[in-house]
């Protein structure tokens, strides 16, 4: 029987490269994000046979997901893999110039959705004590940067929230794995700087970053290894990323 994966934010990016690989590896998809005709154009490129369901909500509407979650069709209802993908970046002013409405988007789509997606899923899989959860964190959620502060704080979550399930599945068969990139062309930046182009196109200029698929290549491997082994965490970074030295303040002598 083939296997189904759900997975947010598969309008774009990460989680459209996501679809493409786990249809062409045979599975069935639940594909959720807010722009319906994206995933609409999406399920009619994927391989044929693949058997798709679409849900276009928020994900910070909780009353919309309790509501289309419990409409998924019977034969998607048992998730095999569950890919916690949707999310963002708002700005990157430092703290005391941010806009707290920003902060608040990211809360709430990166920790808040990210907690009621897997809560609602989570018990099936342990009922059917089968099951991959592959939440998609950041670099930023271990290594801080100036005006990251947010946006790293929610990805920290997601990092720590990870082992917190592993740590609450022991003795089950379910996987629980984390994947952290680096720098990758998605509209990320589109997002992060509210359609600024110019902004976004310059944080890639004169880069080789990661892209779409090497992430969602990862994303399968993690769930394509022998039952057995559970890949808890990835960090990933182009060749062309690394950290920068400690920065320090010096007062003019
Ligand atoms: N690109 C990078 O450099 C990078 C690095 C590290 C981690 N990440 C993380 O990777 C994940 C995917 O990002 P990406 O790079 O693929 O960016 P992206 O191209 O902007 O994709 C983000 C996806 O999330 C969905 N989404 C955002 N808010 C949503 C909401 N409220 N409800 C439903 N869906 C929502 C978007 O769909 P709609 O707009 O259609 O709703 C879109 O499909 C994010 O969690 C991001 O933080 C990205």
């Amino acid at each position: 029987m083939k296997k189904t994966a759900l997975i947010t934010g598969a309008s774009s990016g990460f989680g459209h490269a996501c679809a493409k690989l786990f249809a062409l590896n045979g599975f069935n998809l639940v594909l959720v994000a807010r722009r319906e005709n994206r995933l609409k154009a999406l399920a009619a490129e994927l391989k044929a046979g693949t058997q798709v369901h679409t849900i276009s909500l928020d994900l910070r509407d909780s009353a919309a997901c309790l509501k289309a979650f419990e409409a998924i069709p019977e034969s998607f209802k048992d998730i095999d893999v569950l890919i916690n993908n949707a999310g963002l970046a708002l700005g990157q002013e430092p703290a005391y110039r941010t806009q707290i409405d920003d902060w608040q988007t990211m809360v709430d789509t990166n920790i808040s959705a990210l907690l009621r997606v897997t809560r609602y899923f989570l018990p099936s899989m342990v009922e059917r004590n089968s099951g991959h959860i592959v939440n998609i964190a950041s670099i930023a959620g271990s290594w801080p940067y100036p005006g990251g502060n947010t946006y790293g704080a929610t990805k920290a979550f997601v990092q720590q929230f990870t082992r917190g399930l592993k740590a609450d599945l022991l003795g089950t068969n379910i996987r629980v794995s984390e994947i952290s990139p680096g720098m990758a062309e998605t509209e990320f930046s589109q997002v992060r700087y509210k359609q600024d182009d110019h902004k976004a196109a310059q944080v890639y200029q004169g880069t080789q970053p990661l892209t779409a698929e090497d992430i969602a290549d990862i994303v399968y491997w993690t769930t394509s290894v022998p039952k057995h082994v559970n890949i808890n965490s990835v960090e990933v970074m182009p060749v062309c990323q690394a950290w920068g030295p400690f920065a320090v303040h010096r007062e003019q002598q």
